[in-house]
C-alpha cells in the first residue's frame, strides 16, 4: 500500500523556464511523496505526463558542468577497461556527455528530447528520439542485436513504469551483459534533508532496497553499488541477469546502511516530513531578516531543485532579486512558478551581491573554488542542506 508522507504544495514543471509572455495558465500539479510499504519504493503521488517534461525544449544540459564532464569520462574509462563491452546503449543520452567516449559504430542512444537527440545524431551516434519502452527495446534488438552494456544516468528515476523499464532492459542485455544506472540516493536525501530532490522529473527516489526488489521481479540482480557524490548524493547500480555474477560486499553494506536508517519503515518518512517543514520556516525567516537588514540577496544556479524550494517556501522576487545561471538557454528566462528572473553570472554576480542562496548546492565544491574572490570580498552563501545556514 502507498502511504503519503510529504506535501510540497503546488509546483510547476521544474525545468520549464519561462519567457515573459508565458506566466498565465502555467501548468501546476500537487507535489506529494508516497512510500510503498510492499516494495519500499518512494515515488511521487501524482506523475506528470512525460511529454510535458521531456520534449524539444528540455533545458538540462549535462555538459555545462565540469564536475559532470570529469565524472562521465572517468566512468567510461573504467567500464571499458573492466567489462570491455562491444555493443553499448545509453538510455537518456542528453548531449552525449557519456557516449562520446564510446565507438559510434557500436554505440546507440535513446533520447526523447529532440533537441538533444539531434545533437548526438550529428555526432554520428544512432539516436532513437523516443521514450524507453519494451516496444522500443524489441525494435533495437532486431536492428542491432543484444547489448553488452546498457547505461543510464539520472534517467531511470524519471520513468513511471519501472516494471516495463526493467523488462525492456532484461530483453536487450546479452548473456553476460551489464546494466549500469545512477540516480539520486534516497538515503542521502533523507540524511541531508534535501527534499528538493523531489520535483516533477523525479518520479521515484531510489533506495538500493527498493531497486533490489523491483529488479529481481524482472529477472535482474544487483551485483555492485557505488556511492557517488554527484547530484547531491547518488547511487550507481550494477546489475546483470539473475545468478550470473557474484554479489559484491557493497550491496549488503548499502542494504544494511539503509536498514539502519529505517528506510523500510514509514515512521522514518514522517520524521523527515517534520524536518522539511522546519527547513521552510528557517529559510523564509532568514531571507526576511536579510531583507530587513537591506542586504542584496540573489540565488546562484537556476537548478531544478531550486524550483521545488522556492515554490514550496513561497519565495519570490521580493526575497530573491534574481537568479544567476551559466546555462545560455536559461538566461533571459524566468524560474517556473515564482517567475524570478534569470540572468548570466557576468551580469548579476559580483561585489554588489551580499548573499547568494546556493540553488546548485550539489556543485558546492566547484562553485566555492570558482568564487574565491566573491568570498574573500565578504560575499556569503546560504544553503538549506543539511540545515538552513549562512556561510562564507
Ligand atoms: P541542476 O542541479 O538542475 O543540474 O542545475 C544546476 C544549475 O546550476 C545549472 O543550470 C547550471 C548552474 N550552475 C551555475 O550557474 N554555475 C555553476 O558554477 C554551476 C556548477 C552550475
Amino acid at each position: 500500500m502507498k502511504k503519503e508522507f510529504l506535501d510540497l504544495g503546488k509546483q510547476p514543471i521544474a525545468n520549464k523556464f519561462l519567457n515573459k509572455g508565458e506566466f498565465n495558465n502555467e501548468f501546476l500539479f500537487d507535489l506529494k511523496a508516497v512510500f510503498d510499504d510492499e516494495t519500499k519504493l518512494v515515488s511521487l503521488k501524482e506523475f506528470v505526463a512525460p511529454e510535458m517534461m521531456f520534449n524539444d525544449e528540455y533545458a538540462y544540459h549535462a555538459s555545462m558542468s565540469d564536475t559532470m564532464k570529469t565524472h562521465f569520462k572517468s566512468l567510461s574509462d573504467r567500464l571499458q577497461s573492466e567489462f570491455n563491452p562491444v555493443n553499448v546503449l545509453e538510455i537518456g543520452s542528453n548531449d552525449g556527455i557519456f557516449i562520446r567516449h564510446f565507438n559510434p559504430d557500436t554505440t546507440i542512444a535513446v533520447e526523447p528530447c529532440g533537441n538533444f537527440a539531434d545533437m548526438t545524431n550529428d555526432m554520428e551516434y544512432k539516436t532513437y528520439p523516443e521514450f524507453w519502452t519494451t516496444k522500443l527495446s524489441t525494435l533495437i534488438k532486431q536492428e542491432h542485436g543484444t547489448m553488452d552494456l546498457i547505461y543510464a544516468a539520472n534517467c531511470i528515476c524519471h520513468i513511471h513504469d519501472l516494471d516495463d523499464t526493467f523488462t525492456a532492459v532484461r530483453n536487450l542485455l546479452s548473456e553476460d551483459g551489464i546494466f549500469v544506472f545512477e540516480d539520486p540516493s534516497l538515503l542521502r536525501m533523507m540524511e541531508r534533508g534535501s527534499y528538493d530532490q523531489l520535483y516533477d522529473e523525479h518520479a521515484h527516489i531510489f533506495s538500493v532496497t527498493a531497486l533490489g526488489n523491483l529488479l529481481e521481479k524482472n529477472g535482474l540482480e544487483i551485483f555492485r553499488v557505488d556511492n557517488l557524490s554527484v547530484h547531491g548524493g547518488s547511487n550507481r547500480i550494477y546489475a546483470g541477469l539473475k545468478s550470473k555474477r557474484i554479489t559484491e560486499l557493497s550491496v549488503s553494506t548499502n542494504l544494511m546502511d539503509e536498514n539502519n536508517f529505517g528506510l523500510d519503515r514509514f515512521e522514518t518518512y514522517e520524521v523527515f516530513s517534520d524536518r522539511v517543514k522546519k527547513s521552510k520556516k528557517d529559510l523564509v525567516s532568514m531571507l526576511k531578516s536579510l531583507k530587513l537588514e537591506g542586504k542584496k540577496v540573489i540565488a546562484y544556479g537556476a537548478a531544478s531543485k531550486a524550483t521545488t524550494v522556492f515554490n514550496y517556501c513561497g519565495i519570490d522576487k521580493s526575497l530573491i532579486a534574481y537568479i544567476t545561471d551559466t546555462t545560455p538557454s536559461k538566461v533571459g528566462k524566468y524560474q517556473p512558478g515564482t517567475h524570478i528572473p534569470i540572468i548570466s553570472p557576468e551580469e548579476g554576480f559580483g561585489d554588489t551581491v551580499d548573499v547568494a542562496y546556493l540553488g546548485a548546492w550539489n556543485f558546492r565544491t566547484e562553485i566555492m573554488n570558482k568564487e574565491i574572490s566573491y568570498l574573500s570580498n565578504g560575499g556569503k552563501f546560504i544553503t538549506h542542506v543539511p540545515e538552513v545556514m549562512i556561510f562564507s
